[in-house]
């Protein structure tokens, strides 16, 4: 069912989803950038990790997550899961009359004015990697680029045990990125929502001549300009922030902290959709 878009209102509240805790890093920055918006976030934390599922359930999941945000009456989508941008945009964009928005377009926005040499890397989980949807807009935009794409599937796991200032992780940070250190390679994208935790270990290990860069930021800026440009930023001058997820919602009070760098209160555990 699609939404009647005249019940698209400025005061309706904007609505975030991922698999689970990740989506809080770009939450944070939305929070920084809009605090006058209502949030609603979602966690499908039953189905995590989406990086090491298939395109067909990706697709599935992301579809239920959306079309509960919608009946929440929410004004906007922000997919905040680089795996589901990957594989479920089109899809989403086809099936709601809401406005969506994801994550990877402003992150390889922020990755192409970041470079200077067009030697650049990619880190994500297998599903985004092996989408090689960074790779396909990279190579248009710039065919002589030097691309280099890691799958970190380990870091996600480590992020979620609160291991990420941990020595386990410079250990993962060397196994994955070693083959990096001789490619004088000037940037390097966290696409993904975890590893924006391990930003600090990643740039000590790569050194500061390459820039580290979060897609959340630019996701927020982009986010700022879509509602802009529809007329949908609030007139509100207070906000307010709810959550669902679909797992465990203590875990996910204590350890969504970290990513979401403030407490989280209003927690709703619901049935896997
Ligand atoms: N949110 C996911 C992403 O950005 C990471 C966690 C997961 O695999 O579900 O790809």
């Amino acid at each position: 069912m699609k939404t009647e878009v005249n019940m698209l209102t400025k005061d309706l509240p904007i609505g975030i989803f991922d698999s689970g805790l990740g989506g809080l890093t770009v939450m944070q920055e939305i929070i920084k950038l809009l605090p006058n918006e209502n949030l609603i976030y979602f966690g499908d934390s039953a189905h995590l990790p989406y990086g090491n599922k298939s395109q067909k359930n990706i697709i599935r999941y992301s579809l239920a997550n959306a079309k509960f945000l919608q009946k929440q009456k929410v004004k906007v989508i922000v997919v905040a899961c680089n795996s589901a941008s990957a594989y479920a945009l089109d899809a989403l964009k086809k099936e709601l009359d809401l406005p969506v928005i994801g994550v990877i377009a402003p992150g390889f926005f922020s990755l192409m004015q970041a470079t200077k040499n067009f030697k650049v890397a990619v880190l994500g989980t297998r599903a985004t990697i092996n989408s090689n949807i960074y790779q396909k807009l990279i190579l248009q935009k710039h065919p002589k680029a030097s691309f280099y794409p890691i799958a970190c599937p380990l870091f996600v796991p480590l992020v979620e045990e609160g291991l990420h200032k941990h020595h386990l992780s410079s250990l993962h940070i060397h196994e994955y990125l070693q083959p990096l250190k001789d490619k004088n390679i000037d940037a390097v994208l966290l696409a993904c929502t975890h590893y924006p935790l391990l930003k600090e270990l990643i740039q000590n290990y790569l050194g500061k001549k390459v820039l580290v860069i979060d897609p959340a930021i630019a996701t927020a800026h982009a986010l700022k300009e879509l509602l802009e440009e529809q007329k949908l930023l609030t007139s509100k001058k207070s906000s307010s922030y709810k959550f669902f997820v679909t797992d465990d919602a203590k875990k996910f009070k204590i350890l969504g902290q970290n990513f979401l760098g403030m407490e989280i209160k209003n927690v709703k555990e619901i049935e896997p959709l």
